[in-house]
């Protein structure tokens, strides 16, 4: 059918074949198409973080990549990162450190950090902060979300300068957003 693609992709370890519009989104794919909701549009527009997926491993913005872009990927939402009833150590230390109010944020943060920690395993609190840039959280002021991280490195907590370092005005102090 005209304007449409077939796309193979394999999602939380589940192959897909399906025809979806060329210019069809990644993120509506996902939340549409398959159901998986757990994958949140925040602004559409590449800014929030909320719509990050792993892709082959590397996190990415699905509201920047049409589905066709992903053919023959693998693909991890939130709903695939626990395994044997057993959360993911990212979402464990998020539970831990209460690292979440609203939660809406919590998918993107959590599969993005899966992607800094796996590439940085000990990744200090000023890489943390930098690698979640990207990511915008308006409950949290952020700061437990980097102890989370930093309770998981390999070095099994952060070193590096203090938590009150803001990066490029977006990751706040505890006292509120910079
Ligand atoms: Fe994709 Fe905000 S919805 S970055
Ligand atoms: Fe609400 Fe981050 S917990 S946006």
């Amino acid at each position: 059918m005209t304007g449409q693609v077939r796309v193979a992709v394999t999602v939380n370890g589940v192959r897909h074949v399906s025809d979806v519009p060329a210019r069809q989104l990644l993120v509506s794919y996902l939340r549409e198409d398959i159901g998986l909701t757990g994958t949140k549009i925040g602004c559409d527009t590449s800014s929030c973080g909320a719509c990050t997926v792993l892709l082959d491993g590397e996190s990415v913005k699905s509201c920047t990549i049409f589905t066709a872009q992903a053919d023959g990927e693998d693909i991890t939402t939130i709903e695939g990162l626990a395994s044997d009833g057993e959360l993911h150590p990212v979402q464990r230390a998020f539970n831990e450190q209460h690292a979440l109010q609203c939660g809406y944020c919590t998918p993107g943060m959590v599969l993005a950090l899966v992607s800094l920690l796996r590439e940085q395993p000990d990744a200090d609190e000023q890489e943390i902060r930098r690698g979640l840039e990207g990511n915008l959280c308006r409950c949290t002021g952020y700061t437990p979300i980097v102890r989370a991280a930093c309770s998981i490195t390999a070095t099994g907590g952060c070193t590096g300068p203090p938590e009150t370092t803001a990066v490029d005005g977006q990751v706040s102090s505890p006292d509120g957003p910079a």
